[in-house]
Formats: C-alpha cells, sequence, structure tokens
C-alpha cells in the first residue's frame, strides 16, 4: 500500500474540526430539549419516567464527518474482511489482516507529515529574501536540484578531502596531523570516526546539562554475536563499497583495496573493544564522570586515560560557543573503550599512519553521502540493501529525492519550519482535546497506582507525586519565539556555490545552535523533538513529557474522532509513554522496598503469558529482551481502557463509525490493535520490542473485557484462563 495521502484524509491539510465527538445523534438532542422543559415546567409525574426511558434508548451514534469517513475507510481496508475471521483466535488477523504487506501506521503518518511540510516548503519562495522562510526555500530547492549536483559531480567532496589534509589514494596529500584533522571532522563535519561526543543531561539528578563521551557509531553492522558466515559477507559488500568510493574519487584500483582493507580491519579492531551497556552495568559503572585533564593529563607523568587524542581542543571547537578548561567535567560511557581506542590509534599512528587518515575519510564519505551525486548516493543505497538482505530484512522503501530533501531542509531549519507546521496541523482545539486525553489517562495511572500489590506505601506515594507533578507539551511550545530571533538563526548558514558547501553549512549552524541552546537558562533545547516526528521525549533533567505535534494526528487522535478511537489508539500511546518513566523499578533491585516477592511473581506470570502464544515468525523469539516493553503494553492498555470507562460512566451516547458494526468499545480494542498493524517480519534483532502479533495479543489477552465485549469463549486465544497485573 502506498502511504496515505492527504487525498484520503479530508481534514487533513486545514485545521480539523473543533469540538466533541458527534456524539449528539438526533436523539441526545431530544433527550436534552425535554429535559429543559422538564426544568421549565416544573417536575411533573411522568416526564422523569419518560427522560430516562429516552436516555436509556439513546444508543450509540454514528460519526459522519470528514475525518471519521477517512478513519473508516482506513479500517475497513486494513480490516480482515472475510466472515470467518475470528476476533478470539486471532485478532491480530482481524484488525490487521489486510494491512499486512504495507508499512506500519507510524511509518505512514511519519511520510505524511513530511508530504504537508513540502507543501509548506514549496509555498515559501516568495518569501522576503534574507528571511528564515527564503533561506529555507532556497536550501530545499537546492537539493531538489539534482542536475546541479549531478554536474558537480565529486569535486566538492575532493575539495573537502583536501581541507582535510587530503589522503594517499587521490590527490594532494601531506602527512598526517592527526589532531588537526580530528578536530575538523568533530568540528567542521559533524563526524566522530573513534568516539561519539555529544551534550546531554548527566546521568545522575539534577541531571545538568553536559559533554558525553560515548561509543562511537560504525557504517556496517560488525557485530560479534553474528553468524561467522553473515559476518563475512557483511565485510566483503563493505569492501566492495569502499572499493567503489575509492575510485569514484578517482583512485587508483590497487591503492584503493589496500587501504579499504585496512579502514575495516581499524573499525573491526574498534568493535571488539565495545561493551554492551547490560555488561557495563552488571560492573557497577554505566558510566564515569572524569575530567579532560585525567583524559589527556597536561603533566605526562600523570595517570593518562587516553592520551592519544588532544581531547580539550577537539571537545572545545566542537562545542563553541561554550568554553572550556581542562578541569571541564564529562561523563564518559565507556572508559575502557577509550583507552583501548587510544592505544590502537597510536600503534597506527606509528605503522600505519596514512591508512589511518584514510580510514577517517572513508567513514566520512560514508556520512557525507546523502549530499553527493547519485553515484556516492547510490552506493551507499545498494549497500544497506545487500545489508539488509543478508539478514533478511525487507528493502528500504524506494529512495524519493523530496524526501530527503525535506528532512535535511527541516532538520537545518526548524525554528522557522515548526510554527508554519504546526499552524497547518495542530490548532488550538486539537491542542486542548489532546491535553484532555492525557488528563484523563493520568488520572488513571494515578489510580491505578493505589490498586498495585507488589508497591510499597512510600514508593507508590513517590510515585503518585511524580505523576502528579510530572509537566506535559502537546505539541510546541506556547509562546512563539520571536520572529526577530528565527533570522537571526540563519545568519551562519551560507548556502552555496555547491549543495556539499550548503549542507555543510547547516550541519554547523545546527551543531552551534545547540551548544548556544545549552547556555540558555530556558530549557526548550533539552526536549529535542522534532515537531513532525512521531516520537514523543521524556525529559529527565525537567521531568516533562513531551508529545511533538506529528503525532497527534489521525489515524491516532482527532478532536472529532469517536473517544474509543482516540482513547484506544493515542490514549494507549500516551499511558505507554508515562509507565516507562518508572520502568526501573521492575528492574533487577530497582526497588529494594518494594514487595519483591510479589513483583517476582508478577514478572514472572507476564513472562509465562508471553511465552505461552506460538511463537511468531521463522526465527525463535527470546522474550528476555523485551520484558520491559511488554509490561508497558500491558499496562498502557489497562491504563487507557480504565480511563475510556471513566468517560463511559459521565457521558452516555458513545460514538462509532458507521458500517463497522462494533459497539464502542470493541471499536477502542480494535483502535489500540491497529496502531500495531505491519509485516510480521519487521522485527530487527535488537528491537526491545515484542513483534507486532504478540504486542496486539499479549496485552489484549490480559484484558478480561476484551473477551467480555467481543464474546470470547474460555480457552480461546485471547481468552486465557490466567491473568497477570503487573502495572
Ligand atoms: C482473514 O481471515 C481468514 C480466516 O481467519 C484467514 O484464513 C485469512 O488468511 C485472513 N486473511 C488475511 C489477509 O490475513
Ligand atoms: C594540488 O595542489 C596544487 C597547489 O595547491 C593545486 O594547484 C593542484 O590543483 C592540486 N592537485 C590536485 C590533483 O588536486
Ligand atoms: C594529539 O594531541 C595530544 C595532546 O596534545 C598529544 O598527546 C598527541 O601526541 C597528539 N597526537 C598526535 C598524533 O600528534
Ligand atoms: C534468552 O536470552 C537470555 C539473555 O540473553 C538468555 O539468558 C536466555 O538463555 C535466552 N533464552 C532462550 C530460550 O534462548
Amino acid at each position: 500500500m502506498e502511504s496515505l495521502s492527504s487525498q484520503e484524509f479530508p481534514g487533513a491539510g486545514r485545521p480539523p474540526e473543533e469540538g466533541q465527538p458527534a456524539a449528539g445523534s438526533r436523539c441526545w438532542v431530544v433527550a436534552r430539549q425535554l429535559l429543559a422543559a422538564v426544568l421549565l415546567l416544573g417536575l411533573s409525574l411522568g416526564s422523569p419516567v419518560l427522560l430516562v426511558y429516552l436516555l436509556r434508548s439513546c444508543g450509540p451514534g454514528a460519526c459522519d464527518s470528514p475525518a471519521c469517513r477517512a478513519l473508516l475507510a482506513r479500517a475497513l481496508a486494513s480490516r480482515n474482511a472475510s466472515a470467518s475471521a475470528a476476533p478470539c483466535a486471532d485478532f491480530f488477523s482481524f484488525a490487521c489482516g489486510e494491512a499486512r504487506g504495507s508499512r506500519d501506521p507510524f511509518q505512514a503518518l511519519a511520510e505524511e507529515n513530511k508530504r504537508r511540510l513540502r507543501g509548506i516548503l514549496e509555498t515559501l519562495g516568495s518569501q522576503q529574501p534574507g528571511s528564515g522562510e527564503e533561506q529555507a526555500f532556497r536550501f530545499y530547492s537546492s537539493c531538489m536540484d539534482t542536475d546541479a549536483i549531478e554536474a558537480a559531480g565529486a569535486g566538492p567532496l575532493r575539495q573537502v578531502i583536501e581541507e582535510l589534509g587530503g589522503w594517499r589514494i587521490s590527490g594532494n596529500w601531506t602527512s598526517l596531523d592527526f589532531n588537526r584533522t580530528l578536530r575538523l571532522l568533530m568540528s567542521q563535519y559533524d563526524h566522530f570516526p573513534f568516539f561519539k561526543a555529544y551534550l546531554g543531561p548527566h546521568p545522575t539528578p539534577p541531571h545538568e546539562p553536559v559533554i558525553q563521551i560515548d561509543q562511537p557509531e560504525f557504517d556496517v553492522p560488525f557485530k560479534q554475536e553474528q553468524e561467522q558466515k553473515i559476518y563475512a559477507q557483511n565485510m566483503r559488500e563493505y569492501l566492495a563499497y569502499l572499493n567503489r568510493l575509492g575510485t569514484l574519487l578517482g583512485g587508483d584500483p590497487d591503492e584503493v583495496q589496500e587501504h579499504a582493507s585496512m579502514s575495516i580491519s581499524i573499525a573491526s579492531q574498534l568493535v571488539q573493544f565495545l561493551r554492551p551497556l547490560a555488561q557495563r552495568r552488571a560492573q557497577g559503572k554505566p558510566f564515569q564522570v572524569v575530567t579532560i585533564d585525567q583524559l589527556q593529563p597536561l603533566c605526562p607523568s600523570s595517570k593518562e586515560l587516553a592520551p592519544a587524542i588532544d581531547w580539550l581542543s577537539c571537545l572545545q571547537a566542537t562545542f563553541t560557543p561554550m568554553s572550556l578548561s581542562s578541569s571541564q567535567l564529562v561523563v564518559v560511557h565507556d572508559l575502557d573503550f577509550l583507552k583501548h581506542m587510544s592505544r590502537l590509534v597510536e600503534d597506527q599512528l606509528q605503522n600505519h599512519r596514512d591508512f589511518l587518515q584514510s580510514h577517517m575519510i572513508f567513514s566520512l564519505v560514508g556520512t557525507l553521502s546523502p549530499a553527493l551525486d547519485s553515484q556516492f548516493q547510490k552506493a551507499r543505497r545498494e549497500l544497506s540493501g545487500k545489508l539488509r538482505e543478508l539478514t533478511e530484512q525487507p528493502p528500504l522503501p524506494a529512495h524519493q529525492q523530496w524526501l530527503k530533501c525535506v528532512e535535511e531542509t527541516g532538520t537545518f531549519f526548524e525554528p522557522t519550519l515548526e510554527p508554519l507546521f504546526v499552524r497547518e496541523v495542530f490548532s488550538p482545539g486539537t491542542r486542548s482535546a489532546a491535553m484532555e486525553l492525557f488528563t484523563a489517562i493520568k488520572d488513571a495511572l494515578v489510580a491505578r497506582l493505589r490498586r498495585l500489590p507488589w508497591m510499597d506505601e512510600e514508593t507508590r506515594k513517590k510515585a503518585q507525586d511524580r505523576v502528579t507533578q510530572l509537566q506535559v507539551k502537546m505539541g510546541p511550545p506556547e509562546q512563539a519565539p520571536e520572529p526577530a530571533l528565527v533570522g537571526q538563526e540563519y545568519n551562519d548558514i551560507h548556502l552555496g556555490p555547491s549543495f556539499l558547501q550548503s549542507f555543510l553549512s547547516g550541519v554547523r549552524a545546527r551543531r552551534a545552535r545547540i551548544a548556544r541552546g545549552f547556555l540558555q537558562p530556558f530549557p526548550r533545547h533539552r526536549w529535542q523533538v522534532s515537531p513532525w516526528g512521531l516520537s514523543a521525549h521524556y525529559s529527565v533533567s525537567d521531568h516533562v513529557l513531551v508529545f511533538p505535534a506529528g503525532l497527534l494526528q489521525p489515524p491516532f487522535f482527532h478532536p472529532g474522532y469517536p473517544r474509543a478511537v482516540n482513547f484506544g489508539a493515542a490514549g494507549s500511546i500516551m499511558a505507554r509513554e508515562l509507565l516507562h518513566i518508572f520502568s526501573q523499578l521492575l528492574l533487577p533491585g530497582g526497588c529494594p522496598a518494594c514487595d519483591t516477592h510479589a513483583l517476582q511473581e508478577a514478572l514472572l506470570c507476564l513472562e509465562g503469558h508471553y511465552a505461552a502464544f506460538p511463537p511468531p515468525g521463522r526465527a525463535p523469539f527470546n522474550g528476555s529482551h523485551t520484558f520491559l516493553e511488554d509490561a508497558a503494553d500491558v499496562g498502557a492498555l489497562a491504563i487507557a481502557l480504565q480511563a475510556y470507562n471513566k468517560r463511559l460512566l459521565w457521558r452516555r451516547g458513545e460514538a462509532t463509525l458507521p458500517n463497522l458494526d462494533l459497539s464502542p468499545q470493541q471499536l477502542f480494542f480494535l483502535s489500540y490493535a491497529q496502531v500495531m498493524c505491519r509485516e510480521l517480519s519487521t522485527q530487527e534483532s535488537r528491537d526491545t520490542h515484542s513483534p507486532p502479533i504478540l504486542r496486539v495479543h499479549g496485552p489484549l489477552s490480559s484484558t478480561p473485557a476484551f473477551a467480555r465485549h467481543f464474546h470470547c469463549p474460555h480457552g480461546t486465544l485471547l481468552n486465557p484462563s490466567r491473568h497477570c497485573q503487573l502495572w
């Protein structure tokens, strides 16, 4: 299925209809008028009886707004229309049967949001020269101008390589000044070949922002646990790719081959030094706080940790305008890795200086390839396709230039584009409806915390306080940034002459913007949530939960939808985010004061519950990586349902969707499940979530109300005899 075009969502392009769902079927209007008449005339004996009768007979109304019609079309297209599709035996197939060949609804919505952003970008051409809007438009246009990018070819990249001191493979080269090249890579190209450095909240309270140094990211999965055969094939593909890059840059094939092999050797040695987080946790050292001085002592006699690198000058250049000194504290996530890495670098510098230089440049070319001509992009895409094939992952969707350009323009010009996007998709009515939904979910969680058998009184009180004190941001911050400020944001972006130069200028400006943001007291910079993205974000340091405008959209949320849909889809998403805040209570030793026996029992119950399902897909599935997400899934459904039921007590006459023949509660469960619709095989091996079918069946079968509303006989898959309550 192609992604949803705005055609399918007639309400999508303009502000959604405000107000409550169309629950007020004609019947309710009559009831209300009658009530008014009764109050006017004073109570007479007959009318209250009539009123009660009338209220009782008010059935659910059907929502017929454009938003509901679009949702209905979606629901009908997704669910299995076969008469024999049995909700009690396989609700996943019932809800998602026909949608399986398609991408998941999150991906489809993400693309839909980018389509809207594209629409906005394409209208910005007539803006005042020099304004943020005009610059964003020019950047987007030069990204879309593939003829110019092709004509420039590898020229702009060769220039970059010369700026870095060149390499032995092609062109002029000078012997490596290691610290200079590394500093340039980090500060000018946002590229970190040996480690990663970024700004983030300190891992312990009060979570002040701090520079963090972590393991690097690699171009290809150099996984140690991989099967030997797959590993060898991966490396062959990667070598072929590096060879291709080298020849595209005019290198002699034999020389390229030698340097490419050495680059792979350096990367795979680095990978050997990595220790997974779980192992570092088990050793009680998930991170360490050191001064820059300790990493790289000024006097050589003291104990040095990672002396190969000129940390102060590299970090200072990267995080300008912050001002760093050698006593600056930094958080290091894997100190042993840094020590080994430093030794490897020193060793290479002594014996294979020019190979180290080539390695740094090879990996840079990889990260820059989205801004290069079609030959580089094609090489990258083919590599990624082959690697996915080897690990039996489905191919990525076809390359679309506009999508890539919208993403890049969005990243660099976010301060300008955010208010434009929000104005289009997130009206004040949508915001307040989303806020109302969140409040209902939050209240249900607070009520639920009271009933958890494994939680002790003090932990309960603390958890409840944390929920009540939590701040939530729906969509963008309320105060729009000053228009003058938005213009200033881009004084440092220089467009042209080549697209690569514009791109790099955008990279540098964004990096400086983030560093400047960290120097300001206003904490918005810590909520790094893309407004058109779909990831909610919890900021530990500020105790703020942020939901981006892009997430609270059809088909998950619309102020005009029946409440069952909003609670089932967006409500369960919100509840899951809330529960994640408390996940660490479930980890071993996470809640020493709790009744550990009862907690252990509930965890084992959940594990047994999930293990009882037939294993999905071909690969054997190991549930021990997913129990935290499973717990959040089960808890989120229970909380969303509790919140919805409470709403039902207060308001009757729930709206549904026409032609689906589902009661409001049934619609709630269908909406919950359809959030999860996706191909069974799209499970990534490192995914901490269960496969989609389990994310539907696990929580639904833990919820007795599901079996009741779908009339599932005892003993069917979705009505087991045992239920667990963790949350
Ligand atoms: C629809 O349900 C029927 C009956 O359970 C099943 O045989 C069929 O495979 C389902 N179709 C899809 C596309 O899942
Ligand atoms: C090498 O450098 C010289 C002088 O800086 C320059 O004129 C020449 O074009 C460069 N050669 C290549 C292949 O880039
Ligand atoms: C890089 O700088 C550090 C610190 O000044 C120094 O110890 C190291 O030797 C330098 N590396 C090279 C290769 O020059
Ligand atoms: C699942 O993974 C865990 C941790 O990696 C391991 O201890 C356990 O033995 C595995 N279970 C199965 C059935 O493979």
